[in-house]
């Protein structure tokens, strides 16, 4: 009945195709290499409750009122300081979610192109269907962005943005190389489009020599919208991330932050505000990736041990998955059913391609699950990725 009065770009949105997994992922009966969320072992909860309670006390009106916009300065310097840039170019965010969502309003009309990576972010093209935008994929390989291929689906469709992660994409889990980046700045000079760099994997990295310098600090045309999260190294129910942006564009966002919330959770930005003036969050860093590289470890060990003959996968140097290929002709959406038969659980990939591709594809993360039961799991699954290929 209120079909009719719904909005063209409500009619656009898109729900998660993934979310509704979240059943599996919360099943304790099943071994989950489905969830896309950080583990809470990694939470400082202590910390959040002590500085939780020191800041209700002691500063309520800061932490229990409403604040600026922008967000709160200290915090807004920090990561001024932390990113390079300055504070007139930094906004704090209801997670860096509501950054996708902002941009999208902001730069967006109905039927612009954004080009993403193929596979890319399921919420980031739920942010841009919600403009009503018009997607196009560009092809990766194991360094990233192909550049011949942005180049030639640029010149045909005549993007307005860039959607990239260029560190240890969700859900691929890659690295984009260092000399991809400059190709994809080239371009976007080239053929005048905007790039947001989606970065809130840069901080977890488990190897030596990973270099993941943001394009942003090579960006000389103020093309880069560079966004940031605290989710993955604090916790997301702290809904704590940011953009830096061209000044000029940070004002505009700065506009429809306005209409959308007046500001973000203020006792949620004086917690992770605490946290960084007190100089913990670099230790912290430090404790989340000991935690993730050991299992990360043991996840990857069992792919090379079941999976050598059966699949390809990336390396997982960074971040929270890691992306595995089957043989062509399989397709993973049928095969979930079989796997949580057998008691354990993935994502299918081909959700996270905008091209319909990707079909033989299925992401895994090691956050979850105690290395015991990833093990038990790897084996599980590939008893059933077996009988399929
Ligand atoms: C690539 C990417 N961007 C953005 C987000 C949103 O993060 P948050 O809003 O918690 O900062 C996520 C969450 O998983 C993500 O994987």
């Amino acid at each position: 009945m209120h079909d009719r009065f719904l909005s063209r770009d409500a009619r656009n949105m898109v729900p998660s195709a993934i979310r509704r997994f979240a059943k599996l992922i919360n099943d304790p009966n099943i071994i989950s290499f489905a969830g896309g969320v950080p583990s809470p072992e990694t939470f400082p909860a202590e910390r959040i409750a002590d500085i939780a309670a020191k800041v209700v006390r002691e500063r309520r009106n800061v932490a229990l009122q409403y604040g600026p916009t922008r967000g709160l300065p200290r915090l807004c310097e920090f990561i001024a300081a932390r990113t390079g840039a300055s504070a007139d170019q930094v906004l704090v965010t209801t997670g860096s979610q509501q950054a996708l969502d902002l941009i999208a309003h902001t730069l967006l009309d109905p039927g612009d192109v954004v080009l993403v990576e193929l596979p890319t972010y399921i919420g980031g093209t739920a942010s841009f269907h919600a403009r009503s935008a018009t997607l196009a994929g560009v092809e990766q390989d194991d360094d990233g962005i192909v550049p011949a291929s942005l180049e030639d689906v640029a010149r045909r469709v005549k993007p307005k943005l860039l959607y990239t992660i260029p560190n240890f994409q969700n859900p691929s889990g890659r690295l984009m190389t260092q000399a991809r980046r400059d190709e994809v700045l080239r371009i976007a000079r080239e053929l005048d489009f905007l790039i947001i760099e989606d970065d809130p994997y840069g901080e977890l990295v488990y190897v030596d020599g990973a270099d993941t310098t943001p394009m942003r600090t090579r960006d000389v045309d103020e093309r880069v919208i560079y966004l940031g999260s605290f989710s993955k190294v604090l916790a997301p129910g702290l809904r704590c991330g940011f953009v830096v942006a061209p000044p000029s564009l940070a004002s505009r966002i700065e506009i429809a932050k306005q209409a959308a919330d007046l500001c973000s959770g203020m006792l949620d930005q004086s917690i992770v505000d605490e946290l960084c003036a007190a100089g913990e969050l670099d230790p912290q860093i430090q404790k989340v990736r000991a935690f993730y590289r050991g299992k990360r470890g043991v996840l990857i060990g069992e792919l090379e041990k079941h999976f050598a003959n059966l699949a390809r996968w990336t390396p997982a140097d960074g971040g929270l998955f890691t992306f595995v290929t089957l043989n062509a002709d399989v397709d993973t959406a049928p095969l979930v059913e079989e796997a949580v038969k057998h008691g354990v659980a993935f994502i299918p990939g081909g959700p996270f391609f905008v091209d319909g591709s990707g079909r033989n594809t299925m992401r895994l993360t090691f956050a979850k699950e105690p290395d015991e039961r990833i093990r038990e799991g790897m084996a599980k699954l590939a008893t059933v990725v077996a009988r399929a290929n």
